[in-house]
């Protein structure tokens, strides 16, 4: 596709947007098909040991009340991935770095495994060391997402603190290739200065990374962060019909560039529309992740204001996520850990 077309997608509004989402769900309906796979998400721990200056859980804010659950609390989430059967389960989380906090993931990417062998082991929890990605790689989880956020290194610069690399972000994800996980890519879209050239570059850079699943989404914004301030805040107000339709377009490209990927209906989609994954859905997303985190925690892992469903139980956003996923007039499927055609077919 020639970067004019891409950039006229990216921007596209009525009848053309029209026209983008029906190319983008018949590219997926001849491809994957239209099943919906689920994927219960345990945001087990809000600390982290990165800074990034767009996010409400970065080491510097004083104000987030920090919390890690305990292995008994994340397995009665687990228990309950497995009686709803969604078929799979990230665990997701700050960067961690301490040896404590590592091994504690190592063990209850153990316990899964043995307890829970048919289920699909996501994994999010920052820029892991090589060995250590083996070792959980070696104990079960094979998948992992790490988002890039930017692939453009002077915006990336601009949203995260010296000390954070870009380089090393892109080694990881290469780590996580080398290793032979199904890895996970994505960026944030609205940020303060983002081109459409920017953003742009970001699907060269999927492209050329051939990523097997995305998780990307639109960018909030969180007071108490540097990026928060009030004119960003004011901008942000202003830009956000404009920053959920240019995700929902970056979505529809993503789907016709890399047809066999899964991509995700960002939770992050429902601050700007009640029904703003499932419009991820119908414009070529295929995997949606209802939170499992207990009710206690939703509230605390706030990487963004106006964090969706945080007064929610698990058992709410499973029967709400499939009455969604049905009146969409898709196919929501459960008990398979739906892993990624694109991964399948890179290893034949
Ligand atoms: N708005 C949207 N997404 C955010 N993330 C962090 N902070 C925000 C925010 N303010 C996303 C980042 C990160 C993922 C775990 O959460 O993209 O990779
Ligand atoms: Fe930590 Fe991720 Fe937030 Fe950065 S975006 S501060 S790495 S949780």
């Amino acid at each position: 596709m020639k970067i004019t077309d891409i950039k006229k997608y990216l921007t596209a509004t009525g009848e053309l947007q029209k026209e983008l989402f029906a190319e983008s769900v018949r590219v997926r309906k001849e491809t994957i098909g239209e099943d919906v796979h689920f994927r219960g998400i345990i945001e087990f721990s809000n600390y982290c040991e990165k800074n990034c200056l767009y996010c409400g859980i970065r080491c510097g804010n004083e104000k987030a009340e920090r919390y890690r659950m305990t292995k008994e609390e994340i397995k009665i989430c687990l228990a309950f991935i497995d009686r709803v059967k969604y078929g799979s389960v990230v665990l997701q989380s700050g960067e961690l770095t301490s040896t404590k906090d590592k091994r504690f993931l190592l063990e209850i990417v153990q316990f899964i495994h043995n307890n829970y062998p048919h289920l699909g082991i996501t994994l999010s929890c920052g820029e892991l060391d090589f060995e250590f990605l083996k070792e959980l790689y070696g104990a079960g989880a094979h998948r992992y997402l790490l988002r890039i956020e930017t692939s453009v290194p002077s915006l990336y610069k601009k949203i995260h603190p010296e000390h954070h690399s870009l380089e090393k972000r892109i080694e990881t994800l290469n780590d996580l290739k080398k290793i032979n996980y199904q890895v996970g890519c994505g960026n944030m879209i609205g940020v303060p200065e983002q081109t459409i050239d920017n953003l742009i570059s970001d699907l060269n850079f999927f492209q050329e990374m051939d990523f097997d699943m995305f998780g990307l989404g639109p960018y909030v914004i969180h007071e108490d962060t540097p990026m928060g301030n009030f004119e960003n805040k004011k901008s942000w107000e202003e830009n956000k019909e404009q920053i959920f339709q240019t995700t929902l377009n970056f979505i529809a490209m993503l789907r016709i560039l890399l047809p066999s990927c899964n991509i995700a209906a960002a939770t992050a989609l429902d601050v700007f529309k009640p029904n703003g994954r499932i419009q991820a859905l119908k414009a070529g997303a295929n995997i949606i992740m209802p939170s499992v985190t207990p009710q206690i925690y939703r509230g605390k892992y706030l990487l963004y204001q106006n964090k969706p469903c945080i007064d929610e139980h698990a058992e709410d956003c499973s029967a709400c996520t499939i009455r969604q996923v049905n009146a969409a007039k898709l196919n929501p499927v459960l008990g398979t850990p739906g892993n990624s055609l694109h991964y399948k077919q890179r290893n034949i």
